[in-house]
Formats: structure tokens, sequence, C-alpha cells
């Protein structure tokens, strides 16, 4: 039998996101105070970096950093727990010691995480809390994770982001026990990685002319216009990224999305398209079949252009998997392209599908060559899979669920539950976007769709696309508290999941927020309004709200409502 979310109930006062497997609150309270000291084996580098990490995290609001010894009132240890696996941890809380045990250090990590968030609010502030006491209440936990792969993506195309920005989306992900970073590179508004023997892919690629206002209804870009809008990251930025992610257990997932989405790189290299130019970085304006922005699969270039990006972006990134796009080709350029054409007729491609997946093996292979797995969004699939790839699915579950009947690995994100660009509450006080992605949807979802080989699903992601977020405050606003909700539903075993105890918890992070300055989206406390026709022709309005326990005011006379 499973535990029963009730008995999570009567543990509200756990704040911890995701919920662990395990836990049982204890009578007792331990505090950490400036004579507290951390107990490691000091002959282990990691270790010694993991209690270098705790003390950075609370020396800000305690105004103390605790002294790293080889015992110490807070232990952090392995040992022979394999059944905790690559991430688990075990918390045993008294109130003379709190010991932190995993089978590896990413379950140390993990755990800190968990200690973090047991201490009180104040913890997250950014200035010494002179009153504030640092207690955990006594408290057993085992946990660890149900799905190995745990992401958020992050589009720095549609709209730059700084390498300091991109270090914190880091830090803020791994709080929540996220593990891979997937890193949206390039697309028809901005190509951001340097390539060192492909120089004109940033000096051109990576810049565009200015413009604000709703994508897609934005001005082209005209002859007067200057370069000013974009940036890109140097190959020392991305190292510099890298090992700081690895310190946070982070994985970097690179995505260079090809064949279309490819404007960025057109413009840079227009002798790689199939009618030669000129192009443009896309400034938000709409463009899409008229203009062409896929890559010509009939030119040789294209692929060479292409080995040497992939070479050097294998280089750059440890992980073992590169994400080559994939997604929204638009065919029409190559319908009519000689060198498309002949393509065709060369390999006996009965179609333009067919066409694409000969593209997308001749990167897979590329990228496989150099001891790599390959990711692709869920077209990959159209015209037939290159061997070994992992498919993305993103246009609901069915891509995952046809590409894991095919035996291929899965990593779900479907728009219905992860898309964190979509509205989360009232649209006419959101920014500008398409669709709608309440909390509470992304707190529903199910990954494991029946009839698939639950082994194949490697676990999912939130994807964070910038189209309408200019500015990291507005990334902050998308992911939070969003991303809470999927990291949960990617952690913790299904049957624990309770809406009304996740809200109570994400309401506690709300404080965490607060203090560390984080721009949280606070939609869940928003009415939901459907002015709608009933049956007589009357016109009604519904309200209801998202969350319990809120009161409703509201005016029908164009005032302000007041209670
Ligand atoms: C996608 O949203 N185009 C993968
Ligand atoms: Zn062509």
């Amino acid at each position: 039998s499973c535990t029963q979310p009730e008995n999570s109930i009567s543990n509200e006062s756990i704040g911890i996101i995701p919920l662990p497997s395990t836990y049982e609150l204890k009578p007792g309270t331990f505090y950490i105070t400036g004579q507290s000291s951390i107990g490691i084996d000091k002959s282990d580098p990691e270790m010694t970096a993991l209690a270098n990490y705790f003390n950075e995290e609370i020396s800000d609001a305690t105004g103390f950093s605790l002294p790293v010894n080889n015992s110490g009132t807070i232990i952090f240890q392995l040992g022979e727990h394999k059944e905790l696996g690559e991430e688990g941890y075990q918390l045993s809380i008294s109130s003379d010691q709190l010991i932190l045990s995993a089978y590896k250090h990413h379950g140390i990590f993990n755990g800190i995480q968990s200690v973090l968030q047991l201490l009180p609010p104040e913890i997250k502030s950014k200035t010494v809390q002179a009153d504030a006491t640092w207690s955990i209440n006594c408290i057993e936990v085992t946990d660890k994770p149900q799905f190995a792969w745990r992401g958020l993506m992050l589009d720095v195309s549609r709209h730059f982001f700084t390498k300091q920005e991109v270090k914190k989306f880091i830090d803020q992900m791994a709080e929540y026990k996220y593990n891979v970073f997937h890193w949206h590179l390039t697309d028809d508004q901005g190509w951001r990685l340097e390539v060192k023997s492909l120089p004109r892919l940033t000096a051109i690629g990576a810049w565009r002319a200015p413009r604000v206002g709703n994508w897609w209804e934005r001005e082209p870009q005209l002859p007067t216009d200057s370069l000013s809008y974009g940036g890109y990251y140097t190959t020392e930025d991305i190292r510099e990224i890298v090992e700081y992610a690895q310190q946070r257990y982070v994985t970097i997932v690179p995505e260079i999305d090809i064949p279309g989405h490819s404007m960025a790189a057109l413009s840079a290299y227009p002798e790689i398209s199939c009618t030669g130019g000129p192009f443009h970085v896309n400034v938000g304006n709409t463009f899409y079949t008229k203009i062409e922005n896929s890559l010509c699969a009939g030119n040789e270039q294209t692929f060479e252009v292409l080995d040497s990006v992939f070479a050097e972006v294998a280089r750059l990134f440890p992980s073992p998997y590169i994400h080559i796009g994939g997604d929204e080709c638009y065919k029409g350029f190559w319908e009519k392209c000689s060198k498309c054409k002949m393509r065709m007729q060369k390999e006996h491609l009965k179609n333009l599908e067919e066409l694409q997946s000969y593209f997308v093996k001749r990167v897979a292979a590329m990228v496989q060559k150099r001891g790599k797995q390959v990711i692709g969004w869920d077209e990959i699939l159209e015209g037939g899979l290159a061997p070994e790839t992992i498919v993305m699915s993103w246009r609901g579950m069915k891509g995952g669920i046809e590409a894991a009947k095919q035996g291929h690995s899965v990593i779900m994100t479907p728009t219905d539950h992860c898309y964190l660009d979509f509205y989360q509450g009232d649209p006419t006080v959101e920014p500008n976007t398409y669709s709608m992605l309440r909390l509470q949807d992304c707190y529903k979802y199910q990954l494991i769709p029946d009839s698939v080989d639950a082994s194949l699903i490697m676990g999912g992601q939130g994807n964070l696309w910038t189209e309408s977020v200019p500015h990291y405050r507005q990334v902050e606003y998308m992911i939070w508290p969003r991303a809470l909700a999927i990291s949960e539903t990617l952690w913790t075993d299904a049957r624990l999941r309770n809406w009304k105890f996740f809200v109570n918890r994400v309401e506690q992070q709300f404080e965490r927020f607060d203090r560390s300055g984080v721009n949280y989206a606070r939609s869940i406390y928003d009415p939901i309004i459907y002015p709608h026709w009933d049956k007589e022709r009357q016109l009604k309005i519904a309200m209801k709200t998202e969350i319990e326990g809120l009161s409703l005011f509201y005016t029908f006379d164009n005032t302000i409502p007041d209670i």
C-alpha cells in the first residue's frame, strides 16, 4: 500500500518541493548556530565542495560560515546505500545532529536542497537576519526521484540572456532538484554560440534590429536599422557556465535547431540556403513560409558547416546528449530547389518528409560518431526515425508514444502541461501569448501514458520559449511557480500528489521568493472569469478561483471593487 496523501496533510509544516518520497516529523528541534560545524571526509574534494556550497547558501542570511572538519554537528557522508541510486539521500535530524547520507555526491547535493528548504524562509535573505533562529523540526527523510530526466528549457535566441542570468537560472532550477538544463541556443531570431571555425555565425547571426511590442506584429527590419540587439556566448563563457552547472549537478544539453528555425544561420551563410538569400536575423515579424528558414538539404556544404558546428558543440559540452532540434521545418523551398530535388532523386526519397529524415539521419550520425546521443523534437519521426535517437514529445504525448512503440527512449514535454510560455492566469492581465497553462494544469500531469514501456520514458521538462520574455525578471515570472509543479511531477511518486497540500507548500516557497527577490507570478490568486451566453441567450458571468479559500469582490458598473 502507498502512503496516503492525508498523512502528508497532517504534516503541513514541511514545505519541501518536490515532496520527498517518505518522511516523518519527530518531536524536537535542531539548531544551526555559529558554533555548529560540518563533518565530512576531508580527503574527498567533491564533498568539500558540497560543504562549501552549503556554507555559501547560508552565509548571507546567517552571517556565518561553518567550519568544515572530519566530524561535526552536521554530517555529510557517503555510504553503501545503493538503493538510493545516483540522486537519492537520507536525512536524519535529531536535536543534536543532522546526518545527511547518500550513495553518491549528487544525492548529498539534493539532500542539501531539502535541508535548506527545512530551514525558515529567512535563510533566503540576502542580508544578515540577526533576529532569526535557524531551527529545523526533527525529521527522518528517505528520498529519491521517479525520473532521471528532470529538465527546464530556456530559449536564448528570441531574447538573449547574459552569462550571469543563465547561471542564475541554473542555480534556481537546482534548488528544486532539476538536473537538466536544455539550452535552446539557435533559432531564426539569433545564433548564440560562438563557433571559432565559423565566425560569421555570431558576427552576423547574433545581432538584429532592436524592436519592442508584440511578437509577430513587429515591423520587419529596415535598411536604416542598426543591428544592435543580441549577444552570444564565447567558448570561454560556455566553459564557465558548464563548470558552474557541474557544481550544481546539472547537465547542460545544448540544442542547435536544424534543419528549420535556421534564419540566423542563413543570414551568416546564405550559400547553405535553397534560394541564396540574402537574409537577415528575424526581429519578431511574421515570415514563416514566405522567407526561407530551412537549411538546403541538397547542398553538401550544408553538411560541412553542420559537421564543424557539431564538432565544436561536442567538444564544448560534456553532456552525453546533444539536441538537434528538428521541429517545424518548412519544406516549401526544398520543394522548388534543384539541389534538393537532385538529392531526392539520388537517394530515392519519395517525399519531403523522407528528405527531412535523410537530413536528420545525416546530422544524427555526425553527432553519434562523436560519442554523443541525439535528441530531437517529435517531428524527427516524420519520414522515419534515425537509429538510436531520443524523441522529445511536445505536440502532446502521441509522438512519444509512437517513438516508444518503436523502442526509442522518450522525454515528455507536451504543450498542455509543460509550455511555460503560455498564460498562467487571466489573459487580460498577463503578458501576451497564445494559450493557457495554469499551475493546476502543470500539477495534473501524468508522464507515463498507458500502453507504453515505462522504462523508455526518461522523464520530462518544462520549456520556456521567450518570444514574449524580453528580460530575466520575466523569465522568473513565467517559470515560478509553474516549474515547482513540474519538478514535483518529475521527482515525486504520482500517488503522493495532493493539490491542496501542494498549494500550501507553494505559498511557503513564495515567502522564500520574496526574501530572495525572485519575481514569481501570483496568478493563482486571480479570479477566473467566464462570460458566456446561456441557453436563454442571457449574458452570464461565472467566476471561480484556482485555489481554495479566496474571496471574490466585483462590480458591474466599471468601478474598482472594494470589500
Ligand atoms: C517547439 O515548440 N517548436 C518544439
Ligand atoms: Zn535546397
